[in-house]
């Protein structure tokens, strides 16, 4: 693998995938909606499922098997994608369940700084509905997990934070820290607080608000700010039922 040491585009993934049968690369990734899956599939002639987050790892099974065999689990994938405006998180912690990325690049909230946990859920009877009205172009600022939230579901699986691109955080496997840490000067883990308040992130709500969220005394402060506004939100998009997580 050959790493450019510069910083990571959100087009990191286009790029790698491109390189597929230079490289052999295994990758896995996972859209949303059938337009995207159909640019996809120009690019990359492979898997393309509609992926439900509570049954993820069962429905890739019989893809994977046939890349991995019967090889023991969890499997060796070099990089995992994830961006599906939705319940990104929850998706990752379940493939996490059978695969293992050395390179995990998810969407994040990043208007929802650290300590704040946050992800949108899935509802079991609403959220296939409103999948189908999905638009890649519409904002969905209550939809996806904050950076602290991926963290701390993600790290017990091994991985570190190596950098925030505008609205995607790449995370890196331990296994492979010895490569990355000298070939992009970082010390692993690093601080998730200096790493947000260093990079240029793309907020779907005001930067004041942000600010005052991210600079609060503590975090009880404003944490029920937050909190109504995603359910604020919420209610204008008509999603008043959608269940979410917020904690620190
Ligand atoms: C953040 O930026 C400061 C100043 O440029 C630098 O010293 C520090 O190493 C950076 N930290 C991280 C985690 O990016
Ligand atoms: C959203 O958060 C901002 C900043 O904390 C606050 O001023 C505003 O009242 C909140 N909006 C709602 C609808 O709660």
């Amino acid at each position: 693998m050959d790493f450019e040491v510069a910083p990571l585009s959100p087009a990191l993934s286009f790029a790698l995938f491109s390189l597929a049968g230079v490289l052999s690369f295994v990758g896995l990734a996972v859209e949303s909606g059938r337009d995207r899956l159909d640019r996809c599939v120009e690019v990359m002639s492979a898997v393309l499922l509609t992926l439900d987050p509570t049954v993820a790892a069962e429905q890739m099974m019989p893809h994977l098997t046939l890349i991995f065999g019967h090889s023991p689990k969890p499997w060796a994938l070099d990089v995992l994608v994830v961006d599906v405006d939705g319940v990104d998180c929850l998706i990752v912690e379940e493939l996490l369940q059978i695969v293992r990325p050395k390179i995990l690049q998810v969407e994040v909230v990043a208007h929802i700084p650290p300590p704040f946990r946050f992800s949108l859920h899935w509802h079991a009877s609403h959220s296939p509905d409103w999948d189908r009205f999905y638009h890649a172009d519409r904002f969905t600022p209550t939809a996806g997990c904050s950076l602290s939230y991926a963290l701390h579901k993600f790290r017990p699986f091994g991985y570190d934070l190596l950098r925030l691109t505008e609205h995607d955080a790449v995370f890196v496997h331990q296994s492979i820290a010895k490569v990355i840490e000298p070939g992009y000067h970082v010390k692993l883990p690093q601080d998730e607080f200096q790493c947000y308040r260093n990079s240029t992130l793309w907020f779907q709500r005001p930067a004041s608000y942000v600010r005052e969220w991210f600079f609060a005394k503590h975090p009880s402060a404003v944490i029920g700010r937050i909190w109504s506004n995603i359910s604020f939100l919420n209610v204008e998009m008509g999603r008043e039922p959608l269940p979410f997580t917020l904690d620190f």
